[in-house]
């Protein structure tokens, strides 16, 4: 038989195959996280994630200066308060650390576009995302609560918020508070698609951010689902979302694609700081070749259906494409 149809003829030489790509990566779609803590002159590192830090208020700017350098455009912030109470209300203070870095970050670092976290699991004394009813988390007293904490960010500066808390209804809850003070144009990113996960286990570390008792199953999904991501999903577009989350990215690409193809809005895909750390921990035994796993596995999140990623790796995925790579 001859051989009419060739797979390969694609594949003859770099520039074919850069030209013939299904997926292309751009530097403007990466968001890098960031922890912000309260103190003077601290840059230290986060010990379960290697190369990843903790700054205070201060220290921020020179952080997100080299994030731009290596061609971030957005950060997300997470706070780490000195002091806790049992309704987090470090979360929406005022002078609150997210806040604080916040009008630092705007004022001294203007074109990079701010991202928060809204949630309350760093804010609380018993470690959990919303207001406790005995030992379970009360849905409906926690909205307010959360919507405050997102206003509390967009007054602040905050250029989009993205709620991590898994509660039902939020999404309404902050669209329609935001709105009331006038800020309709800033958008919501959900993380409406978010499992309960294993693979959060160094950002509970980092943020000091673990439950004091129980686990976050009753709120957060249950990870042997499908059809329930498109039902998340499909609740915060009606509520409101600009963006809808899945997160964790890796074990979840199934889910990436579900989402992608069921919705109008931007998918974006948040590769968490377990990912992050059996990348860096394989590579420091010498086991893989870090740059190329994380060019790879970054790839795999668009491929699914993912227009936006959120990772540990921005900085360096940013100079990768820069690179060509
Ligand atoms: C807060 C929050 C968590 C993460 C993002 N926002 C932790 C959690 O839900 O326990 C995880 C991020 C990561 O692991 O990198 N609710
Ligand atoms: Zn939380």
């Amino acid at each position: 038989m001859e051989l009419l149809k060739r797979p390969r003829r694609l594949r003859t030489n770099p520039l074919i195959r850069t030209m013939t790509r299904e997926t292309r990566m751009d530097a403007s779609s990466l968001i890098y996280p960031m922890f912000v803590k309260d103190g003077n002159g601290i840059k230290e590192e986060i010990p379960s994630m290697e190369n990843q830090y903790r700054y205070s208020v201060d220290m921020l700017p020179k952080a997100l200066y080299e994030a731009a350098d290596a061609g971030v455009k957005s950060v997300m912030l997470f706070g780490i308060p000195d002091s806790k109470d049992e309704c987090g209300s470090g979360a929406y203070a005022e002078d609150g650390i997210v806040q604080r870095a916040l009008r630092i970050a705007k004022r001294e670092c203007p074109d990079m576009y701010l991202i928060t976290d809204v949630c309350m699991c760093e804010y609380t004394s018993h470690g959990h995302c919303g207001i406790l009813k005995g030992d379970t988390v009360d849905n409906d007293a926690t909205l307010p609560y959360l919507a405050n904490i997102a206003l509390s960010h967009v007054a602040a500066g905050a250029d989009m918020v993205a709620p991590s808390d898994m509660m039902d209804g939020r999404i309404n809850e902050i669209r329609t508070l935001l709105d009331k003070n006038g800020y309709i144009d800033t958008p919501i990113m959900s993380y409406a698609v978010k499992y309960s996960s294993a693979f959060y286990g160094p950002f509970r570390e980092a943020a000091g951010s673990a439950p004091a008792f129980g686990d976050r199953k009753s709120y957060q999904m249950d990870y042997h689902n499908r059809k329930e991501a498109l039902k998340e999903a499909l609740l915060d577009v009606e509520e409101g979302a600009d963006i809808i989350m899945v997160k964790p990215a890796l074990s979840y690409l199934d889910i990436i694609r579900e989402v992608a193809n069921e919705i109008t809005l931007p998918v974006a895909a948040y590769s968490v700081s377990g990912e992050y750390a059996m990348i860096k921990a394989a590579a420091n035994c010498g086991y893989i070749d870090e740059d190329s796993i994380v060019c790879e596995s970054a790839t795999s999140i668009y491929r699914a259906g993912s227009n936006i990623l959120i990772t540990y790796y921005a900085k360096e995925l940013a100079k990768f494409i820069k690179d060509g790579r």
